[in-house]
């Protein structure tokens, strides 16, 4: 039956050959170094699956459509139609990304993938509404394996889009960052996935419209439920596993449209992204089914401690950084997300860079959560032009903190936060930290003691002995160490 639809070899291939290119892009993104080449493999691969897509359909958008079916009433797309849609939609795309500030990006991203979510959904939806003109149904009759596809695929697709909506909320600030804990939150949660997966089960027999707009409702829902009650710390696993969601919803659709590129770069991304929040899950101690599961993140409460400024801590200035720095054999700086706020990147090469003059070794430690998304800290240093061999992972710079002069936390707070060993009530306990603590000096820039890291809790680092507070915005203080640097 499914050979109804004729597959041009030619668009087989292309779609193949889009398919590498992506694989390619992946693998360039994997290093700071071929980030660009992955990005310009991306886009070809990207430009050559859409340029196929349209070629091999054009034919069929403005003819071929059932006389009495639903699109036929509406009156097909064009071409033309679709040409201006997709110019609508990337000048959309270059406005944002080129307004976007850095420090939101994470946000960004979440609404990205609601979109590819919603996207899903329509595509299900307008399937299920004429299956015949996607070639999958004979006789109003959809085909099984259809109905299984079109199911999975607007249910991960309503949870990828209710999910982002809400990661969006709470990452731009619209909602509170702190978990809404619902009473009995988890057996809900259950029983609503077992509702979907049952009516999914169910629409293979019956393909009442009842039955595929529950999924789709419920599936909606259980997005919301499952990233409401997550709080700070696990945002970023959550933003990485939405981007998983949305590529296997986009997978699952390429079935539905027998659209080869989209089942290929759907997988890659429903599996990079599953791939990158089980790193994020490891670094930051957090099991991946909590994660998923929701809530966990802030079961420690997150309403722990803010900073207590009445404990004793000391003040330095810019020339105190400058000369104890000057003085040391090695310092490693840790920039965290009030480096990205303070835009701190350029000024602060600079500095290393002085540094270095003066025969100090300088090293760049960077922690994969730092900053508010993955590689957020890798992204800025290479904007500055940091030499990518200064730049060092947790576990291979950790150890160094020991044996070293100078630890300079820039805008970084709960990645040095020894309380994430000790304290078994914080919100960030078991996530893995920079023992900046052991270093002989710590030099520590932020705007003022109240202010407290993303997970909203004070730090002893700022009240060690050894630990000297530089407060003001990071741009500004590093400004004045090169200054006094000379
Ligand atoms: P945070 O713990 O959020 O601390 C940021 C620090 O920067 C604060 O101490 C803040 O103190 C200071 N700051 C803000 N603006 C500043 C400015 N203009 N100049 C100087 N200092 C400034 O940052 P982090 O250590 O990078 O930790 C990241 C946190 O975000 C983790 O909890 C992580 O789980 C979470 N998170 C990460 C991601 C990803 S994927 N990376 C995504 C979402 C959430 P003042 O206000 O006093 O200046």
């Amino acid at each position: 039956m499914e050979e109804a639809i004729a597959v041009n070899p030619w668009a087989s291939l292309a779609y193949l050959v889009a398919g590498v290119c992506f694989i390619l892009a992946l693998r360039g993104l994997s290093s700071p170094t071929s980030s660009q080449r992955g990005n310009r493999f991306g886009m070809i691969g990207m430009t050559i699956a859409v340029v196929t897509t349209l070629v091999t359909h054009a034919p069929l958008l403005v003819t071929n459509f059932a006389e009495d079916s639903y699109v036929a009433r509406l009156d097909t797309v064009t071409l033309i139609e679709i040409l201006v849609a997709i110019g609508i939609g990337a000048t959309i795309g270059i406005v944002t990304a080129r307004r976007i500030a850095m420090t939101a990006m994470p946000q960004l991203v979440a609404a990205f993938h609601s979109l590819v979510g919603m996207a899903a959904v329509l595509v299900a939806g307008a399937a299920f509404l004429n299956p015949e003109a996607f070639g999958i149904a004979v006789a109003g009759q959809i085909f099984t394996q259809s109905r299984i596809e079109m199911g999975l695929g607007v249910a991960i697709g309503a949870i990828t889009f209710s999910g982002s909506v809400i990661a969006f909320l709470k990452l731009n600030g619209n909602m509170g960052g702190k978990p809404i804990m619902l009473p009995g939150r988890h057996v809900i949660n259950l029983a609503v996935l077992a509702g979907i997966l049952g009516l999914v089960a169910y629409f293979t027999q019956d393909q009442s419209p009842w039955v595929f707009w529950t999924i789709t409702g419920l599936s909606f829902a259980i997005g919301f439920l499952l990233i409401i009650p997550i709080g700070g710390a696990d945002m970023p696993v959550v933003v990485s596993m939405l981007n998983s969601y949305s590529g296997w919803a986009a997978a699952a659709m390429g079935f539905t449209l027998h659209n080869t590129a989209m089942i290929i770069t759907g997988a890659l991304v429903g599996s990079s992204g599953a791939i990158l929040s089980y790193i994020m899950c490891r670094a930051m101690n957090r099991s991946f089914i909590s994660v998923i599961a929701g809530g966990f993140g802030g079961d420690s409460g997150g309403g722990a401690a803010a900073a207590a400024t009445d404990r004793p801590w000391k003040r330095g200035s810019a020339e105190d950084a400058a000369f104890l720095m000057s003085q040391a054999e090695q310092v490693i700086i840790v920039p965290g997300y009030g480096m990205a706020v303070a835009q701190a990147q350029h000024v602060l090469r600079e500095m290393a860079d002085k540094l270095k003059e003066e025969g100090v070794r300088v090293k760049y430690a960077i922690h994969p959560v730092a900053g508010r998304m993955p590689g957020h800290m890798n992204v800025l240093l290479a904007e500055a032009n940091v030499p990518y061999d200064e730049v060092f992972e947790l576990e291979d710079i950790n150890s160094e903190f020991a044996q070293t002069d100078v630890a300079f936390i820039i805008g970084a707070n709960d990645v040095v936060n020894p309380a994430a060993k000790t304290d078994k009530s914080s919100p960030i306990y078991g996530m893995p930290v920079f023992d900046v603590n052991k270093a002989k000096t710590v030099l520590f820039i932020k705007r003022s003691m109240g202010g407290v890291g993303y997970a909203g809790v004070d730090n002893d680092v700022f009240y060690q002995d050894n630990t000297m507070m530089l407060l003001a915005d990071a741009k500004k203080m590093v400004e004045e160490i090169v200054k006094a640097l000379g």
